[in-house]
């Protein structure tokens, strides 16, 4: 069923990339709701709502708009809680309003909810005959009308919560709190990401860790099909089928991040902060391995799988795909057997040919995105071995992957994927040497080659990040580009359509990444005056190559842009030149992607755009 929403964004029904938080304990302020909510802004943002117990019963605030739109309605001073739970929504059913805004309250059981009731049509229509009368449009509202009508059956609230769920089908991640019930929150997991926050008296619930790292650096990661509930003493783990209590132990995950990292530290922008932090993201996620890829081969457990590595298959979507079509040029290059690379969202689709020996990896920065997850069960189900190269400790597919290789990129805020990237590409990196080596494809004096460029990485990145001034005054022309072309050779190619991919979901200008020798078979025909190309040559064996195809854009009155290493070969023939550091051939898209970044980043800001929640994008897209 399609549903075209207010900004013409067609999509299947439900809430499906909101933000939750809610506490329990002994008393704190309003303020610790709502500022976990900020935290989770960047998540879903056009409407919210926080609702609390006030000792009589349950206050309601939802508001359509920003968070700060909520702030002017919340009462002043802001009270002093003991319970509460809080919602920032993504709308795709149902307009951003105050009526469809989370909380969902009704008789006194109050709800917030992400993810999708994919049969809550059946549900309302039955509840609406019953004599309920909804008061939304969203599915969420099913959810406290049902465990409302098993209270009016007399059943104890976790009990009616249960009958309620029995009902559901679809993704959910549930806050719940009921008007008489004292001091409990109930959380439950099935398909949408929900994290436990462990304090001593208090316990949070939160869509994602940075919501609650002021209070609190220990979690727990709800599993599918289970209900925590939680009281200010302390917290019981379900299985939403039965009320026997879980163990606690072993899954209490302690996250190393500070709140400090969730801030901007004096950059205007989180993606501004985390462009500039891709140095240390890059020697982090190398320095874990670098000294000794064979200890990665034993950890990740694919050490015995590697004399039948016949074939690996990369999965991934946006900017992670991008990285696996990097990837793909390094692993071919240093391990000598195929890798095939799809887009998740098809590869989930397309009945994938998974012959023995296949290792499928995933690449996700966030570890929850719906159709890399399906992917990478579609590939296990098939016999697939599965490795998964995540950013987010303890997320879903790092604990359904039968391995996991981490990016150390840090938090990641910023919608559009920057620091993630190179991260990603350090890991990848690694894996090939790890397999080239395992496989004796790899050399010692190829390895010893090898190693003092990819530690000389975060210096070069450093130099890249200093073309950031030459590169403010470039994107001051291009404000009014109603189109760009982005073109690269080889390894540069996937960086071509990362370019590309920056600039459109940042500034909102429609850029194609393009192989470079692809354009004479139909890109060209896009070329007129003044049509600005990004051209990536930083490959010396291609810059013949580039040169000419700089000559047929120019021949066309097309704008030519050059990141190269090598300025005296293309000063003549450029409008504007990016200078960035040379490397090691398979190391460039490190370096090249860079300007990039900074390209986008710079005419967004300059056009007003929205740069750390781009309109129409949400940080992890967890339905498909
Ligand atoms: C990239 O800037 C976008 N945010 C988006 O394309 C993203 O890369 C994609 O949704 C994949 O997310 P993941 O890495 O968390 O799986």
């Amino acid at each position: 069923m399609q549903i075209t929403t207010s900004r013409g964004l067609a999509t299947r029904g439900g809430e499906i990339m909101c933000g939750i938080v809610g506490y329990v304990g002994k008393k704190d302020s309003l303020q610790l709701l709502f500022d976990g909510l900020s935290r989770l802004e960047y998540r879903g943002y056009d409407s919210s709502g926080i609702a609390f117990k006030n000792g009589s019963g349950i206050e309601v605030y939802k508001a359509p708009g920003k968070l700060k739109d909520l702030q002017k309605i919340l009462p002043k001073p802001l009270p002093a809680i003991t319970i509460g739970i809080g919602h920032t929504r993504w709308a795709t059913h149902g307009a951003p309003s105050a009526a469809n805004a989370h909380p969902h309250t009704v008789k006194g059981v109050s709800v917030v909810h992400n993810g999708i009731i994919e049969n809550y049509r059946e549900l309302r229509a039955e509840l609406a005959s019953a004599g309920h009368v909804f008061t939304s449009q969203t599915d969420t509202e099913v959810v406290p009308q049902l465990i409302a009508r098993y209270l009016d059956r007399g059943l104890p609230i976790e009990d009616a919560i249960r009958g309620a769920i029995a009902h559901l089908r679809g993704a959910y991640a549930l806050g719940i709190i009921h008007e008489g019930t004292p001091d409990t929150l109930f959380a439950i997991r099935n398909g949408s990401p929900l994290v436990i926050g462990i304090g001593t008296d208090a316990q949070y619930i939160a869509s994602d860790v940075p919501a609650l790292l002021p209070y609190t650096k220990n979690f727990i990661y709800l599993e599918d099909r289970h209900m925590a509930v939680l009281r200010s003493s302390g917290i019981d783990l379900k299985h939403i089928e039965s009320p026997e209590p879980l163990q606690l132990e072993g899954k209490v995950v302690t996250v190393n991040w500070t709140s400090e990292m969730a801030e901007k530290q004096g950059y205007d922008h989180f993606m501004l902060k985390e462009i500039y932090e891709q140095p240390q993201g890059v020697m982090d996620t190398l320095r874990e391995w670098i000294d000794d890829t064979n200890k990665l081969m034993e950890e990740m457990g694919i050490a015995s799988a590697i004399k039948d590595l016949r074939r690996l298959h990369i999965a991934a979507c946006g900017t992670s795909y991008h990285a696996g079509l990097v990837g793909r040029y390094m692993i071919e290059k240093f391990v000598r057997i195929p890798v095939a690379v799809d887009i998740a969202s098809e590869f989930r689709y397309m009945c994938p040919i998974i012959p023995k020996g296949t290792v499928l990896i995933t690449i996700t920065q966030s570890g929850e995105t719906a159709d890399t997850l399906a992917a990478q069960r579609e590939a296990k189900e098939k016999g697939a071995r599965t490795l998964t190269i995540c950013n987010a400790v303890g997320s879903t597919t790092t604990r359904e992957a039968d391995s996991v290789l981490y990016t150390r990129a840090g938090l990641e805020i910023g919608v559009a994927s920057t620091k993630a990237f190179t991260a990603q590409l350090a890991a990848l990196s690694l894996l090939g040497i790890a397999l080239g080596t395992k496989k004796g494809k790899l050399s010692d004096l190829e390895i010893q080659t090898l190693k003092p460029f990819l530690l000389d990485l975060p210096r070069l990145i450093r130099l890249a990040l200093q073309t950031d001034g030459a590169v403010k005054e470039i994107a001051k022309t291009l404000v009014d580009a109603k189109s760009m072309l982005y073109l690269g050779r080889g390894i540069n190619y996937p960086i071509a359509l990362e370019g590309a991919l920056k600039m459109k979901e940042l500034s909102y200008i429609h850029a194609e990444g393009y192989p470079a020798g692809e354009m004479k078979h139909g890109p060209i025909a896009l070329i007129e005056n003044g049509v600005p190309v990004v051209f990536l040559a930083t490959i010396e064996s291609l810059h013949e190559k580039i040169l000419s195809n700089i000559e047929e854009v120019k021949a066309r009155g097309g704008r030519i842009i050059v990141v190269t290493d090598s300025p005296a070969a293309f000063r003549d023939k450029a409008d504007d030149m990016i200078v960035v550091p040379s490397t090691h051939p398979a190391l460039v898209p490190f370096i090249t992607v860079i300007p990039l970044q900074l390209l986008a980043y710079h005419v967004a800001v300059i056009k007003g755009c929205d740069v750390d929640q781009p309109r129409n994008l949400a940080k992890s897209v967890t339905v498909e």
